[in-house]
């Protein structure tokens, strides 16, 4: 008896060719009457690939055991409902780290040397008529973690390879870890020259950058987004860089996406990114194959690779 498998959000091709292969395929994003299509299927849905798992969608598949997310993220998933269904849940952690810490350092080099800028500058003839201003560096900075997971620890080496000196804020202070820990954020912020966020999204960090946050952070600061929108209090963040609270930002994720406050457009402050952290070809082929092993491993009753649930 093949499985059913329904596909909540687009997927690379690799990864849904992959499922074809193994599953009878369900292609949630693209039908036309979302819950006509729910409702045909649900007796035959045994399992979700993708995201964006609400408990409202797993009441509607009563036959639902296994949600392979697409993501190292698992914050669109209702994890307690999952939990009270007995519903595994497996995420896509470690293959992204490098490509993550590598956009990272990234952001943070085009927002301390105005890299966008810059090009724009170049390419609007502006040179000939004078030097583009002077910037900054980010060596003998120091970088205060916000998060220090898997992704984090390699944001955080890339770092100390820049000469910045690494500190760091989590619920907990991680045993062995090299850099100096602070159990206040606020007291980092205070401290640090830029401040970069890498926490898992949800309830728990939900607005945890806020408007206390960046005043402490200061004019001199910098903020670097690479986690959820979710964490950063957007609205305090645009009056920030609008009055010069602070004095930049590098933002890879926002908080209604793919909808990106206009008033950050226009500011040579800011670095925008469309929530690239993990999207190269390389990466995004290894979450896809993870959310097939994932799968493969739960109908053939072996061990979840990567367990959330
Ligand atoms: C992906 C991410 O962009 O892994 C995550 O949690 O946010 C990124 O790798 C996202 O999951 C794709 O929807």
């Amino acid at each position: 008896m093949p499985n059913h498998v329904l596909i909540t959000h687009k997927l690379l091709d690799s990864c849904e060719s992959a499922l074809e292969e193994r599953y009878v395929v369900h292609r949630l994003y693209s039908a036309p009457d979302r819950d006509g299509f729910i409702d045909a299927l649900a007796p035959d849905i045994t399992a979700i690939a993708s995201g964006g798992v609400g408990a409202a969608l797993m009441e509607r598949l009563p036959r639902l055991k296994m949600i392979s997310n697409f993501g190292v993220g698992y914050d669109s998933i209702d994890i307690a409902a999952a939990r009270a269904r007995d519903i595994r849940v497996t995420n896509t952690p470690n293959v992204l780290n490098d490509a993550m810490a590598e956009i990272t350092i990234g952001l943070m080099i085009a927002l301390a040397r105005r890299i966008p800028q810059a090009d724009r500058y170049v390419r609007a003839g502006k040179w000939p008529s004078g030097a583009f201003p002077l910037q900054s560096e980010l060596n003998g900075k120091t970088v205060g973690m916000v998060g220090l997971g898997r992704i984090g620890a390699e944001i955080a080496i890339r770092c100390q390879a820049m000469k910045m000196r690494v500190v760091y804020h989590a619920r907990s202070r991680r045993p062995h870890s090299p850099y100096v820990y602070y159990s206040k954020l606020a007291d980092m912020a205070r401290d640090v020259d830029w401040l970069v966020v890498i926490t898992p999204g949800g309830a728990a960090t939900e607005g945890l950058i806020d408007a206390e946050i960046l005043a402490a952070l200061g004019s001199r600061g910098y903020l670097v987004n690479m986690a959820r929108g979710s964490v950063v209090d957007e609205k305090a963040l645009v009056a920030a860089l609008t009055d010069g609270t602070i004095a930049g930002a590098a933002l890879d994720v926002f908080e209604n996406e793919p909808n990106v406050p206009e008033a950050l457009w226009s500011l040579d402050t800011v670095v925008l990114s469309p929530h690239m952290g993990s999207a190269t070809n390389q990466t995004r082929n290894a979450m896809g194959a993870l959310v097939v092993a994932n799968l493969d491993a739960f109908f053939a009753g072996e061990p979840l690779l990567t367990p959330v649930v």
